[in-house]
């Protein structure tokens, strides 16, 4: 099977959040599943600068909607040597930093035609308009990629299956409905039955509305995206698409988050002999300036700062938790709207020797706060999987999380009795007051201090399989049901 990833978000080239390491990790097992996994991303210049052997792939793209002409350049992802195309524009050779906002946090004004640019390109791989080969299946990725199914139903390109993932239903890309004739958007489906919402052309529901498959990310998110809490105002349309609607669950890179063999951490361990966790623990505490102390419950908030993440609850519960719980310590580790980073880094202030925190982006300092933490803080608005929590679990860092979304698939609650729950994984809470955060984050704290439970629940967190293997083999079955050419070997 020949298919054609199309998203704006890879590791290592770029990421902003957990869409990045889903593009690389089930690319990368597709093609161990000698599937043609290519991935088409923009050619930012970080990407451009952190992609192998790139060269540049045939002629020059002219008259993308976008204005000038694109390039499209063919290389391999560092490590996994998985195949990627960049396309190269005007408009994203200048982004630089975050790739959809400015640095104040507001949209960059172009949005519209750059990843217009992106879905014509994937548009002209599919009609084998390029040297490139047309894949079975185009495989868009939230509303960065959202359009390219439209225009291939636009287009009459046939003998391509589309399916559109949505990995975060908030993120809708709706864009100034007189952008459409520049994008290529018939009339007809410029309607509420197709890309119209609320008088906005949306690039997410353009795939909602004309992927011939919609996927999303944990079996609870696909549920929950059907009802007007969680489904943003698309509840509507999705309801109409349900026979369309799948849940494949993520897996998650279990190579690289793997406290066995983890070059980044202080001293590895394993679900059979922890003893090295506590080393991590102390590296922790010593990399966070905090007193090394190996018997204080050390809990870690890793994370984008965000209202989704509910950094706003974990700045009014954190305050009261360091009052009741004199010994507790809290590591942050992420990077977000400036109000709250600032909030943070005040808390830390007020108690030096308790709260610490690391403002920004680090891969490095993220594996040492899954293996040094006890507990992991992660409250969620809303979550469609939630990669962060399974790091933690994966290293023995109890989750405390909301009951949404993948987190109810793969965060099993420690419950309120005695003793927790046989197979309890972590502890989660509904609501978001300050009040049912400090409730979920003292019964973990109890849990804590009752030995034998929590090293059960740390074993229960530490064994499941969350490895891509099972997901990726979901991806296959779809692909084969859209592209029935995709069930055909290669050779
Ligand atoms: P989301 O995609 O909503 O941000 P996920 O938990 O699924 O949530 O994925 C977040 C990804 O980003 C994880 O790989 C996490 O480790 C990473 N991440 C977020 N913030 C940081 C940070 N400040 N430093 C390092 N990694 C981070
Ligand atoms: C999104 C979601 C997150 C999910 C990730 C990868 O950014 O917020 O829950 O894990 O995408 O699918």
């Amino acid at each position: 099977a020949r298919v054609l990833l199309v998203a704006s978000e890879a590791v290592p080239l770029m990421k902003t959040g957990g869409l990045a390491d889903v593009i690389s990790a089930l690319a990368a097992e597709l093609v161990e599943r000698h599937v043609d996994a290519t991935v088409l991303m923009p050619a930012y210049p970080a990407a451009l600068a952190a992609a192998d052997a790139l060269r540049p792939l045939g002629p020059l793209l002219e008259d993308l909607p976008g204005g000038g002409p694109g390039r499209l350049l063919l290389g391999t992802m560092p490590g996994s040597g998985v195949p990627v195309l960049l396309l190269e524009t005007a408009r994203f050779a200048v982004r630089s930093g975050n790739p959809y906002v400015d640095a104040d946090g507001n949209e960059y004004p172009d949005n519209a035609l750059a990843f217009g640019d992106l879905a014509h390109a994937a548009a002209r791989i599919c009609a084998g308009e390029t040297v490139f080969p047309a894949p079975h299946v185009l495989h868009a990725n939230d509303w960065h990629a959202g359009l390219a199914p439209l225009l291939l139903r636009a287009q009459g390109i046939t003998g391509v299956g589309s399916a559109l993932t949505i990995h975060n239903l908030a993120f809708q890309g709706n864009m100034a409905m007189d952008t459409a004739d520049a994008l290529g958007v018939p009339h007809a489906m410029r309607g509420a039955d197709g890309a119209e919402f609320w008088g906005k052309l949306s690039f997410l529901k353009a795939g909602v509305a004309y992927a011939d498959r919609i996927t999303t990310v944990s079996d609870t998110y696909a549920r929950e995206i059907l009802t007007p809490q969680f489904g943003y105002g698309f509840e509507g349309m999705l309801n109409a698409r349900r026979d369309a609607l799948v849940a494949i669950a993520n897996g998650v890179d279990t190579a690289t988050w793997n406290p066995a063999s983890d070059a980044l951490i202080a001293r590895t361990f394993h679900v059979d002999d922890m003893s090295g966790k506590s080393s991590c623990k102390r590296e922790l505490q010593k990399l966070s300036g905090l007193p090394v102390e190996p018997f204080a419950p050390l809990i870690a908030l890793g994370s984008r700062i965000t209202h989704q993440k509910m950094a706003d609850v974990a700045l009014a519960a954190l305050p009261r938790l360091l009052n009741i719980h004199p010994r507790a310590q809290i590591v942050v580790l992420g990077r977000g709207d400036q109000a709250y980073e600032a909030a943070f880094r005040e808390l830390a202030a007020a108690h030096p020797d308790r709260v610490a925190v690391h403002m920004g982006y680090s891969e490095k300092l993220a594996h040492a706060l899954h293996a040094g933490a006890d507990m992991l803080l992660h409250g969620s608005r809303f979550e469609p999987y939630g990669l962060t929590p399974i790091y933690s679990m994966l290293y023995g860092t109890i989750p405390v999380a909301s009951r949404v979304g993948g987190l109810c698939d793969t965060v099993v609650d420690a419950g309120d009795g005695d003793a927790p729950a046989d197979s309890a994984s972590g502890v989660l809470f509904d609501g978001d007051d300050a009040d049912d955060m400090v409730i979920a984050l003292e019964r973990a704290l109890q849990l804590y201090s009752q030995g034998a439970h929590w090293q059960r629940m740390q074993r229960n967190a530490m064994r499941p399989d969350f490895s891509w293997s099972g997901p990726a083999l979901k991806y296959l079955r779809m692909y084969e049901e859209i592209a029935p050419e995709a069930a055909r070997p290669l050779f």
